[in-house]
């Protein structure tokens, strides 16, 4: 027996064994919330049967754009094209807003270019906006979702999904690789920022709301002018894995993965959701790119979805006997569209084969384009114009602003900077240090404070967002930049120092306050998985100064950018105030509005974040929530203290 045998062999029992303990009893039984409508189901029959074999392959096809032209989409009649974390039309981080939409245009143009009298089907082109347009020069970006979790305001979350459909529409996209509705369990894993909170309601809840303001709703505007399609992701468990490892194995059992980990799909699908993403993530040993069990008797079957399930990036190559270029394995387990940014014309060339030689059963095939159609029938896809022609926004907006106005949008940086300033948790506030009083001479330490990928994270711009600088983001705001205007606002005054420039200095030039700001460095994915919860093991440059600071007798505040709860104890015994940040992306003012005063001393804005994780007290507490044994946070999901528990009110 060859091994690619071996391995198909192996995973059958696999299959076998996990099928035969599941039990789908446990998963939450809805129907699609789309009613069943006879008419676009006639249609997709009729499109279905003048397809060719090749039309239906390609259609279930997404390539990368650096690896795909507009010749390739006519062609190969590919379904999808995408652009990976730092992918820009022609490789220009700079690209403007007509230059995505000029591409967006010629792909648009290449699929419905044909005169054989075969269906011309448009292609879609689907990007990872996950705090905003962060792959588009001069868009807004929203804090991350760690921040947005801690607003725990679905108003401000239903707002925001709105800003980033209208800001990716501008851009000739109209499919969004978000809201990831990670249930992060283990605060190790690089991907946690990308989680609302552990609790599952919480994801629940904050997930439909983002997708309806990024969709629209069911029945109201679903895909109205300057709505995007949204994908509820990584199906399933991606927050779940062991020691938190990215693409790693989740071990629980099916109730847990059904109450915690599948919460978000629950409210996801009932919002309207059409595309299901599929998590690299394994359970119990079982590839979720090839688990039939979940995939089609769970999600298809109990929980009605009626969509299209799209792979991750290359995910199928992970399942055993698999590659880049052929997965049948995938495809038959559920898989609607492989994710193959690089590989499709071989993965095209090997589905073909695969259907001809009944690898594939005609009937799965069919039922994945019936799904792909379907969803672009539903967005108004098939019959739309080019992109460019498209309106962006209801009639009564569209003329006052053009498709280019809407990236970087005054309306929604204002947005940004109040999701900023309601994400804030303020944990440690001795002597009410803050609000910091007007005339104040304040001092502003670390680099963190004017850098604004500190403050923006992974997926912005670029993959990691550890390669780009405050100028690829012009009309953000830095830290350092809204303290300052905060300040002098109140004829106070001040001075910026990089950590190693604190020496002891005079007592004259003492400040009457410290705000440090320091943080994890940008991350994406796996890139950000970590063995423990420390907060940078080698450079203690930022405790160093706190600690100078208040042998001084100066009063210090911290605050701190990051994905994840950290362990910080001996950080919050060194401040006076303690602020969590999280990422909170391009408006940086956002924090002075909360942390500066007004000019009568009274606070402009109080803090509204609570905790949507529970907070280490140490750094080996990377699982740490309610329910486990022991649990014992230094802080508990829902605190956050306000200043008006200072005031005597
Ligand atoms: C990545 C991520 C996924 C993203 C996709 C496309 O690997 O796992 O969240 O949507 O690739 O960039």
């Amino acid at each position: 027996m060859r091994m690619r045998q071996l391995q198909s062999f192996v995973w059958t029992l696999l299959l076998v064994a996990a099928g035969a303990a599941a039990d789908s009893s446990q998963w939450p039984a809805q129907s699609s919330p789309f009613p069943a409508d006879a008419a676009e189901e006639a249609r997709l029959n009729g499109i279905l049967a003048r397809m060719s074999l090749s039309d239906k392959v390609g259609q279930v096809i997404m390539g990368e754009i650096q690896h795909v032209s507009p010749r390739d989409v006519k062609r190969y009649r590919l379904g999808a094209v995408l652009n990976g974390g730092g992918s820009f039309p022609g490789k220009d981080r700079h690209a403007s807003a007509a230059d995505w939409l000029a591409l967006a245009d010629a792909y648009h143009e290449a699929s419905i270019d044909r005169n054989d009298g075969r269906p011309a089907i448009p292609v879609i082109w689907g990007t990872d906006a996950v705090h905003g347009a962060n792959n588009v020069f001069g868009a807004t970006l929203f804090p991350h979702n760690i921040g947005l979790g801690a607003t725990a305001n679905p108003v401000l979350l239903e707002l925001i999904g709105a800003a980033t459909a209208r800001e990716v529409a501008a851009t000739g996209i109209y499919w969004n690789f978000a809201p990831t509705l990670a249930v992060p369990r283990n605060d190790r894993w690089g991907r946690t920022y990308e989680g609302y909170s552990e609790q599952p309601d919480r994801v629940a809840e904050l997930g439909a709301a983002l997708i309806e303001g990024m969709q629209g709703a069911v029945g109201r505007d679903f895909m109205a002018p300057g709505k995007v399609l949204a994908t509820a992701k990584h199906f399933l468990g991606d927050g779940g894995t062991t020691d938190g490892v990215d693409q790693g194995n989740t071990e629980v059992g099916e109730d847990e993965l059904a109450r915690i980990h599948a919460s978000g799909y629950r409210t996801a699908l009932g919002s309207g959701a059409q595309t299901v993403m599929v998590s690299f993530s394994s359970w119990n040993g079982l590839k979720m790119h090839a688990n039939p069990y979940l995939l089609q008797e769970v999600l298809k079957g109990r929980m009605g979805f009626d969509g299209f399930l799209v792979g991750d990036w290359d995910g199928h190559s992970q399942v055993p006997g698999c590659s880049a270029g052929s997965c049948p394995e995938a495809f038959n387990a559920g898989v609607d569209m492989f994710m193959a940014p690089k590989q499709w014309k071989r993965l095209h060339r090997n589905l073909l084969r695969q259907v001809r030689m009944g690898e594939i059963a005609g009937a799965r095939l069919d039922d994945a384009v019936r799904r792909i159609l379907r969803v672009k029938l539903r967005a108004g896809l098939l019959d739309a114009p080019r992109p460019s022609s498209r309106p962006l926004a209801p009639e009564r907006e569209s003329g006052t602003v053009s498709r280019s106005e809407w990236i970087g949008h005054p309306e929604h940086r204002a947005l940004a900077r109040r999701a900023v300033r309601e994400s804030l948790v303020l944990l440690k506030n001795e002597g009410s240090v803050l609000p910091i009083e007007p005339k104040s001479r304040v001092l502003v330490a670390g680099a963190a404070a004017s850098d604004i990928p500190s403050q923006l994270g992974g997926w912005s711009m670029t993959w990691q967002g550890d390669d780009i600088e405050n100028s690829d983001f012009p009309g953000a705001t830095s830290i350092l930049g809204g303290i300052t205007a905060a300040v002098e606002g109140t004829g106070g005054t001040v001075e910026y120092r990089q950590f190693s420039e604190l020496g002891t200095g005079s007592a004259a030039s003492l400040p009457d306050v410290a705000l440090l700001v320091y943080g994890e460095r940008p991350y994406a994915e796996y890139e950000g998985d970590v063995k423990t919860l420390e907060f940078s093991s080698r450079d203690k440059s930022h405790l160093e100064a706190a600690l100078r600071l208040q042998a001084a007798g100066v009063r210090v505040v911290s605050v701190l950018l990051t994905g994840r709860p950290l362990a910080v104890p001996d950080e919050i015994e060194a401040s006076d105030a303690f602020v969590v940040a999280w990422l909170p992306g391009s408006e940086g003012a956002g924090v002075a509005d909360v942390l500066i005063a007004a000019s009568d001393g009274a606070p402009r804005f109080d803090f509204a974040g609570r905790l949507s994780f529970s907070w280490p007290e140490r750094a080996d507490q990377a699982v740490n929530n309610p329910g486990d044994e022991p649990y014992r946070p230094a802080y508990p999901p829902g605190f956050g203290l306000r200043y008006e528990q200072f005031d005597g009110s």
